[in-house]
């Protein structure tokens, strides 16, 4: 090959390949925290993934708001059976329940009649824009007990030692920073609280969702541990969820409130 020739080759590759890293780099700036000892970063994310891996999982793309209809959309009382599932969380009267990515407010209606007047749903999201549908959904319903909270990806902005229970449905698979949201909602809990996920089987194919957005039961267990949780219950009546409760290790539940 003549010299000029080679040369210019050489040149086009050298180009082409700090084009990729710039992409590459970029990419990685926008995602990575800080101190990110948590997580895997892969050059391409597959399909419904942002190519971001915790515990040998990849974390999926954000629901977009403009998807908000299918959460309220009439067939997923059957679907779902989400009467089964609000029973299921024993919530008492008084009791101040969050509902971390709380979408169109579905589940946060449910929660409200729940609590009743003397407790609280705090109703977390990180949209702004599902945060002006969850507040038409709640005028319309006329509840006043929801506290609407726009959250970060890295925090639901929760005071500390102040919730009875957390309930995440069909959402965790979605935090882009899961040990930092999840670390959050730890100091977030009171002694004796809970935290449930809510995730669609992964472990049946007949539940029709996209894979990214179902989790095993043994893959929420193993983040739950690495977070310090400890596994509670698991509650096995829904068509296609799991429903795993977990609440602090026994030291720090027994810890004298601040
Ligand atoms: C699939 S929707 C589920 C909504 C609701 N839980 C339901 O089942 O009807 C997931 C929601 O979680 C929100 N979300 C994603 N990451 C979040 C985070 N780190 N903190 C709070 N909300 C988050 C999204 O904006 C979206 O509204």
């Amino acid at each position: 090959m003549p010299k000029t020739l080679s040369f210019t080759l050489l040149v086009v590759v050298l180009v082409l390949s700090s084009h990729h890293e710039n992409s590459w780099s970029q990419q990685t700036a926008q995602t990575k925290p800080t101190k990110a000892p948590h997580y895997q970063l892969m050059p391409r994310a597959s399909r419904d993934g942002i190519g971001k891996f915790y515990q040998d999982r990849e974390i999926s793309q954000v629901m977009g708001h403009m998807g908000a209809s299918w959460l309220e959309r009439a067939g997923r009382q059957n679907e779902e059976r989400p009467d089964l599932l609000i029973d299921s969380l024993g919530i008492q009267p008084g009791q101040i329940v969050a509902d971390i990515g709380a979408g169109s407010g579905y589940f946060s209606r449910r929660l409200s009649a729940k609590v009743g007047q003397e407790g609280r749903v705090m109703a977390v999201d990180i949209q702004p824009e599902m945060l002006a549908i969850l507040r038409r959904s709640l005028t319309a319903a006329d509840i006043s007990n929801v506290t609407m909270i726009l959250g970060k990806e890295t925090s639901p902005n929760l005071p500390p030692n102040s919730v009875d229970l957390v309930l995440m449905v069909d959402v965790y698979h979605e935090f882009s920073f899961p040990h930092e949201m999840m670390t959050q909602i730890y100091s977030a809990l009171k002694p004796e609280g809970q935290v449930v996920w809510v995730e669609y089987r992964l472990e049946d194919p007949k539940v029709p969702i996209k894979l990214l957005h179902k989790m095993s039961r043994q893959q929420v267990h193993k983040e739950a541990t690495f977070q310090g949780f400890e596994f509670v219950r698991s509650y096995e009546g829904l068509p296609r969820q799991h429903v795993l409760f977990y609440k602090k290790t026994s030291k720090d539940a027994s810890a004298p409130t601040p």
